[in-house]
């Protein structure tokens, strides 16, 4: 009876702390999702001085799903005409978007939530009524509350396209590219 007693001990003991370890784990992904990522930022030029300026901002993912996706947004929005640069949120980024005509914010989402670092960026976005707007999400599920909550933080206006990215195969990278055309061009 005793021997029984310590072995059922044993097994809530070894529960308890895997779900101890799934807690933290998740907590640790959150927290690193909202940290910033440092100052990264890279120009795609224009072949025309005159070209309007696009500003692609993102937080970048693990394996590097978000970074993918905004790359090829950015290549969309270039060949339709614009010089596009392509950075992390943090405070290596101007907050003023005056220079920008098009502005586009991305983000992975972890337990529903965009990265914090990119909702603080855009809260402090000054010039940024006039713009045209943009917010995409990698995830993994059908369902996106994180493009409305990305959305709320962006106080200028409502935000002009919408939409969360599953994955960096053909049809993904492809989507995204049409995605930076059609913004470009409209
Ligand atoms: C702990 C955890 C929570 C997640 N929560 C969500 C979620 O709420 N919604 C969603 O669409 N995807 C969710 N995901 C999937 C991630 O968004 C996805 O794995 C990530 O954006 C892809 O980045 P990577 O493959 O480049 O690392 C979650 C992933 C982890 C590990």
């Amino acid at each position: 009876m005793k021997k029984v007693l310590i072995v059922f001990m044993i097994v809530i003991g070894i529960i308890v702390l895997l779900i101890g370890i799934c807690i933290g784990g998740m907590a640790f992904i959150a927290s690193s999702n909202n940290r910033y990522k440092g100052d990264y930022k890279a120009t795609l030029p224009s072949s025309s001085a005159s070209a309007p300026k696009a500003l692609v901002v993102y937080q970048p993912s693990m394996k590097k799903t978000a970074a993918n996706i905004a790359d090829q947004i950015a290549k969309g929005l270039q060949d339709s005409g614009y010089e596009v640069t392509v950075s992390y949120p943090g405070k290596h980024l101007s907050p003023d978007v005056k220079d920008y005509k098009v502005v586009v914010f991305g983000s992975p989402v972890i337990m529903g939530k965009p990265s914090a670092a990119l909702t603080d960026y855009i809260s402090g976005l000054q010039n940024a009524a006039d713009k045209k707007t943009a917010v995409f999400s990698v995830g993994s599920l059908d369902e996106a509350p994180e493009l409305d909550i990305v959305e709320k933080s962006f106080k200028a206006a409502a935000i002009n396209k919408k939409t969360k990215f599953k994955g960096t195969d053909k049809t993904s990278l492809d989507t995204a590219y049409e995605f930076g055309l059609d913004l470009g061009k409209e």
